[in-house]
């Protein structure tokens, strides 16, 4: 498996400028994909964003298993982090998040009307890994027709406040981070989805990777998308593969056979699934 994915400069550059955004802005939305939050987290928002107060935001609740979205919601909580699930394509409103994005900021905002300013309005950014759903949430969370707040003084040249409610404004440029998969697991996952779509994982060991864990966690999706009997459960992972391989009409072309399944999973065709799992409990 391939491990370097990011040239380093490439890398420098996206941290140096979420660096610089960070100064003018009072939260972060960390984008998280609600069926792979932790996969899809870079271990190192912690050290980049500091101290700065931060709400999870798991895109994709649609796609994901709703009850392990519940677990992982208990969990960011018992770790200290607020979190929220949506569905950016749906249902997400800008009433909510800038109510959280309140209660989060609320000490802090007390502090400023107890000082005599003004009120205004919170100012947050958006980051999380290419393809979390970044662009989507912001067009969703921004009145197109009064979008714009304009040029503000300490926002990087060419950037621009967007205004989602009166009292919530998002940077247009999104924080990027990139992934970070040290473990096979990790980067299967991100492959399995469709957050790495290039060619640096193998189809056959993702797919083995889908066969594995839905065998396990979503057996009966998998019967019935693929009309799998009894029997079929006792083949190994590689059999099994095999076996869907002829069914698909491919021969022996089980590469091709991969891609076909990876996809199935990736347009929910077996439904909603998580592959990162938590019972809610924060880690000891
Ligand atoms: P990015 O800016 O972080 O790179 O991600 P972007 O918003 O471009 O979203 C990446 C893909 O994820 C898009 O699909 C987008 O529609 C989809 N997406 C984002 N949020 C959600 C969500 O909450 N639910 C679902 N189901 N999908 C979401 P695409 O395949 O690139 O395009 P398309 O399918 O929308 O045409």
């Amino acid at each position: 498996m391939a491990t370097i994915q990011w040239f380093p400069g490439h890398m420098a550059k996206a941290i140096r400028q979420l660096e610089e955004n960070l100064h003018v802005v009072d939260i972060v939305f960390e984008l998280v994909d609600a069926r792979i939050p932790q996969s899809s987290r870079n271990p190192e928002i912690e050290r980049i964003i500091k101290n700065k107060p931060h709400l999870v935001i798991m895109t994709k609740s649609d796609l994901a298993d709703p009850e392990q979205t519940k677990n992982w919601i208990k969990k960011f909580k018992a770790q200290g982090l607020p979190a929220i699930a949506v569905d950016s394509k749906a249902n997400i409103t800008t009433k909510t998040v800038t109510r959280i994005s309140q209660s989060i900021l609320a000490d802090k905002l007390d502090n400023e009307q107890q000082k005599g300013l003004k009120e205004r309005p919170i100012r947050a950014i958006t980051v999380g890994i290419p393809n979390v759903g970044k662009s989507t949430l912001l067009n969703r969370l921004v009145n197109k027709r009064a979008a714009q707040v304009g040029d503000r003084p300490g926002v990087t040249k060419g950037q621009q406040w967007l205004r989602s409610s009166s009292k919530l404004q998002l940077l247009d440029t999104p924080g990027i981070l990139w992934p970070k998969f040290d473990d096979e697991e990790t980067g299967q996952a991100l492959a399995l989805t469709g957050a790495i779509k290039d060619q640096r994982f193998a189809s056959d060991d993702v797919a083995l990777y889908a066969l594995k864990f839905f065998r396990q966690y979503y057996p009966k999706a998998l019967q019935e998308r693929y009309k799998l009997t009894e029997d079929d459960f006792d083949l190994s992972d590689v059999d099994l593969l095999l076996k869907l391989t002829k069914q698909f009409g491919m021969k022996d072309d089980y590469e091709r056979a991969s891609d076909r399944l990876i996809l199935d999973i990736r347009k929910s065709k077996l439904g909603r699934y998580s592959l990162n799992r938590t019972d809610g409990e924060a880690d000891a």
